[in-house]
């Protein structure tokens, strides 16, 4: 065999382990996330076997930090770098702050041939589209004005599931009682202001609108904002002593283990329960925190795509399309724990949580009480975000008192706009 046959030969060799590693590259997307709980992950796993199936193939680029607030920090020394990732999880305000700076891509190809706009709930298009184009593709609805209490402690405590503070607080002292930990929470930021949330919620969904979406400084430093801050007070008295910095999963699995009474957490922590084996309405009960039924708070994961060269583009167009199949819209979240994004989704495989999630989040939509929540960017921008979390939390550890509180969120506010 003549030396030119062998040269040739061995360029084709080469030309095809190119082509066949750059076609494997162009199906390849290098995913930003904060799943990194055991629900969380389990939800993940149903997203990459659905890729992989369509042949895409997954680097996992996670960054643990319930909330996503390390994996914000992550994206950012990553896109400053020059070198954003294929896709990132990521929540409202900071989509949209994203694509101000001219960095996410254009998944119109796909969205709008497959009818995005007529399936997508006005809330979410209000951050999956920048300038009339989408950029992101909402996975999933997360509601955060959940309480998830043991069947075992409820039982103990007189079984009747609370529907407004007072009896919320009597089925708390009864806990106490009973010697368990009421109230099991995670000293994070993020955590207490879910929290918070839900108790300025419970105080009326014009409050909740005025004071966490208007920022209406009357409505930031009233009374009753000084009723949503005693009422937090009031909470503090029923977590147990080590719970500064726990992360929120921790605080999921005592109620799991029996070792606290309930759980204040968006219902990404019926993920944990359905982890561990636990059936609603035996193991657990899952109820809207107390006094806030009929409105919901909500966060949606989105995943949003970064412009990326021409060879990772039809990757990307694969998993937006991918995450907004009705088929696996249901398949992840019966295991993440929220509910699709698309609204022509089928309840039939969802367990009594997840249809009364669905319920909740139709009715609330019809009513107008679906309110996106502070707490997880849906609000308000993250840096007013990020300045109610530092009041919240400095009085939630006893830095800043009840009285003084209400003044200090409003001048805070002020300050961040
Ligand atoms: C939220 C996110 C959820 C869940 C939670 C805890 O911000 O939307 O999907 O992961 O954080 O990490």
């Amino acid at each position: 065999m003549s030396l030119r046959t062998i040269t040739k030969l061995a360029a084709s060799v080469a030309l095809i382990a190119l082509t066949s590693g750059a076609a494997k590259a162009a199906d390849n997307v290098e995913v930003l996330h904060w799943w990194t709980s055991g629900g969380e992950a389990a939800a993940l796993e149903v997203l990459k076997k659905d890729l992989e199936s369509k042949g895409v193939t997954w680097s996992d680029m996670p960054v643990a930090g319930g909330g996503g607030e390390a994996a914000m920090t992550a994206l950012r020394a990553r896109v400053t770098a020059g070198n954003p990732p294929t896709a990132v999880q990521a929540l409202g305000f900071d989509i949209t702050d994203w694509a101000k700076q001219g960095v996410v891509g254009d998944l119109g190809e796909v969205a709008n041939a497959e009818g995005w706009d007529k399936v997508i709930p006005t809330a979410l298009q209000n951050f999956s589209k920048y300038d009339g184009k989408w950029i992101a593709a909402p996975v999933n609805v997360h509601s955060t004005n959940w309480v998830w209490i043991s069947k075992k402690a409820l039982d103990a405590a007189g079984g009747a599931e609370p529907q407004n503070w007072d009896e919320f607080v009597a089925m708390l002292d009864k806990m106490k009682a009973n010697g368990i930990t009421p109230l099991a929470h995670g000293g994070q930021p993020w955590q207490d202001a879910t929290l918070f949330d839900a108790v300025v919620l419970s105080l009326g969904t014009d409050f909740y609108k005025a004071s966490m979406i208007d920022n209406d400084p009357a409505a930031l430093s009233g009374d009753k904002m000084k009723e949503a801050f005693s009422r937090m007070e009031k909470l503090r008295s029923y977590v147990d002593d080590n719970f500064s910095g726990r992360d929120w999963n921790l605080a999921s699995a005592m109620v799991i283990e029996g070792k606290a009474g309930a759980q204040m957490m968006g219902d990404w922590a019926k993920g944990e329960f359905l982890k561990a084996g636990q059936k609603p309405g035996t193991d657990f009960v899952c109820i809207r925190f107390p006094g806030t039924q009929g409105a919901v708070t909500f966060n949606s994961d989105q995943f949003m795509m970064f412009k990326v060269g021409e060879d990772k583009q039809k990757a990307q167009l694969l998993m937006a399309s991918a995450i907004e199949d009705p088929k696996f819209q249901s398949a992840f979240n019966v295991v993440k724990g929220s509910v699709p994004a698309r609204t022509d989704v089928p309840n039939t495989d969802f367990d009594d949580c997840g249809k009364k999630g669905m319920a909740d989040l139709a009715e609330a939509n019809e009513k107008g009480t679906l309110f996106g929540s502070m707490a997880h960017g849906h609000a308000v921008p993250a840096s007013i975000k990020n300045a109610m979390y530092d009041v919240i939390t400095r009085h939630f550890n006893g830095d800043l008192s009840t009285d003084e509180a209400p003044a200090e969120l409003a001048a805070a506010v002020a300050a961040a706009k």
